[in-house]
Formats: structure tokens, sequence, C-alpha cells
């Protein structure tokens, strides 16, 4: 039998009298890659920060591995990585150094940390870089960085707010290889992109959001069949949900464009 390890039940967040997110139920298998897709403003990352615990909700539950992301917070935080939508790591530091810095805050013991750091570093294909200052590697080593920096700790749940945003194909095919392996590890993931292909190929179910709901529910599978066509592609599931086309994100490169990309495409509630 297959074990739950996020439950969310009416989950709500308004914003004054704005609903951000409104009423979502869903459950999340343990080694499950789940993706919430949805246009922007549908309400993803507002979810996210609630999962997480950075966004007290308004109303409703959650819990993650049984602890209540209210009640129990600092536990929650102790077994979920975070990779926000935003550039987390920072570009004037090595591979290395970032991995030492994040290995502190989450107080991994010091004889642990070597161990852990490398061990990340060779998950995330990133060995043979550690040495060189982040402002130097491409999108996708950033973004790899980044994942490599949140499961340090050995989260039970990562969540991922767009990790390929901005990364050519073959970047973004890398960070899904390695997102992969954590999940075959043992590591819960959920994700949000814009992309449709990804989240059809890489997501076990996914949950389509719009205007603070979810619209529908399911494997890639499921959710073609649900419009009546198995052989749609995810982008007319989508554009059925939630009534809109996605737009293609623009490709950065290095680091001070996917600095910029992020920071003027992406806004952080
Ligand atoms: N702190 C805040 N105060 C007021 N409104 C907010 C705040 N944070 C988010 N919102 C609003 O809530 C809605 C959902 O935002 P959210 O960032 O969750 O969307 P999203 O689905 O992640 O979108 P995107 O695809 O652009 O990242 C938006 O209308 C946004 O403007
Ligand atoms: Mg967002």
């Amino acid at each position: 039998m297959t074990k739950k390890i996020l439950e969310v039940k009416n989950l709500t967040k308004k914003f004054g009298n704005f609903t951000a997110v409104n009423s979502i139920s869903f459950n999340v298998d343990k080694s499950e890659i789940f993706g919430v897709v949805g246009p922007n403003g549908a309400g993803k990352t507002t979810t996210i920060k609630m999962l997480t615990t950075l966004l007290p909700p308004t109303s409703g539950e959650a819990s993650i591995g049984n602890y209540d992301i209210v009640r129990d917070a600092s536990t929650v935080r102790r077994i979920i990585g975070y990779v926000p939508q935003l550039l987390s790591a920072d570009g004037n530091l090595t591979g290395y150094e970032n991995l030492l810095m994040f290995a502190k805050l989450y107080d991994i013991p010091s004889k642990e940390r070597e161990k852990r750091i490398w061990d990340s570093l060779h998950l995330m294909g990133l060995s043979d870089s550690a040495g060189n200052m982040v402002k130097s590697y491409s999108g996708g080593m950033i973004r790899r960085l980044e994942i490599a920096q949140s499961v340090l700790h050995r989260p039970l749940v990562l969540f991922l707010d767009e990790p390929t945003v901005g990364l050519d194909p073959i970047a973004r095919d890398a960070v899904w290889k390695h997102v992969e392996t954590l999940a075959a590890n043992g590591t819960t993931v959920l994700m949000t992109t814009h992309y449709m292909e990804e989240a059809d190929t890489m997501c076990s179910r996914i949950a389509i959001m719009h205007k603070g709901n979810i619209a529908a529910i399911g494997s890639p599978k499921e959710l073609k069949l649900s419009i009546g066509n198995q052989d749609a592609s995810l982008d007319k599931v989508f554009e059925h949900y939630a009534g809109d086309k996605l737009e293609e994100n623009e490709s950065g490169r290095n680091f001070a464009e996917v600095s910029r990309t992020r920071r003027n495409a992406k806004r952080l509630g």
C-alpha cells in the first residue's frame, strides 16, 4: 500500500478580500513527483509557501509526515527542502561554499558535513565544479546546486517552485534526471512548472490550479481521459481546465541572466 506523506485539506489563503488559494485538498504519496501547474497568479507559490510554513494559512490544514504545518511548524521545517522561485544561491561563493553555508544552517554536525556536501554535489552532478564560483555556472548548474543545497539534510519532501524556468531543454533534462534520482531514492517531490511536456513526462500526478482552485487532479493519463481524449497533449488539458495558453519563458544561460529572468519575470508574494 502506498503511504500518504502530504495531506492537504481545505487549505485557504486570503490576502485581504482576495482569495489566492481557495479551499484546496489533495494528498501526495511517498516518492511521488507531484506537479502543480496553472497560469500566472493561480496560487501555486502561495500554496508552496503555506506548505513550507513560510506563510500562515487563513483556514484549512495540511500535514507532512503527520506533522501539522502550523502546530508542528518547526518539525516540518526540518523534514522538508525548498527551492524557491527566486534565486537562492550566492554567485560570489563557490558551489562547495554555498553548500557549506546551508549545512551550517541545517545544523548538520561538523563531522558529517563533508560527506553530506560531497554526496549532494555528486547526486546533482556537480562534483567537478564544486570549487568554481557560482557566477561562472550555467543556469542549469545553478538550479542543480540549489537542489543540492535543499537536500543536504535529507528531507522527506522537497518543494521545487519552477525548477526549470529559463533553462534550455538540455539543462532542463539534466535537472529532471537528477530530480528523478532523488525521487527514486525515496524523496517525495512537489513541484510547479509552466512546461506541460515536462509535467506530462515527469509527474506521477498533476493538480491544475486556476484562480486559487484545483480545477482538475490526476495522473497525466487520467487528466487526458477526463477531457475525452487519451491522445491529447497536456497543453490541451491545461487549456480545457485553465482556459489559457502558456507562454514559453525566455532562456537564460548564466548566473546574471538567470537572476534577471527570475527577478523580472517572477514575483514573490
Ligand atoms: N503577499 C501578497 N499580498 C497580496 N497578494 C498576493 C500576495 N502574494 C501573492 N498574492 C496574489 O495571490 C495570487 C497568487 O499568487 P501566486 O504567487 O501564488 O501565483 P503563482 O501561481 O505562483 O503564479 P506564477 O506562475 O506567476 O508564479 C496572485 O494574484 C498574487 O498577486
Ligand atoms: Mg509562482
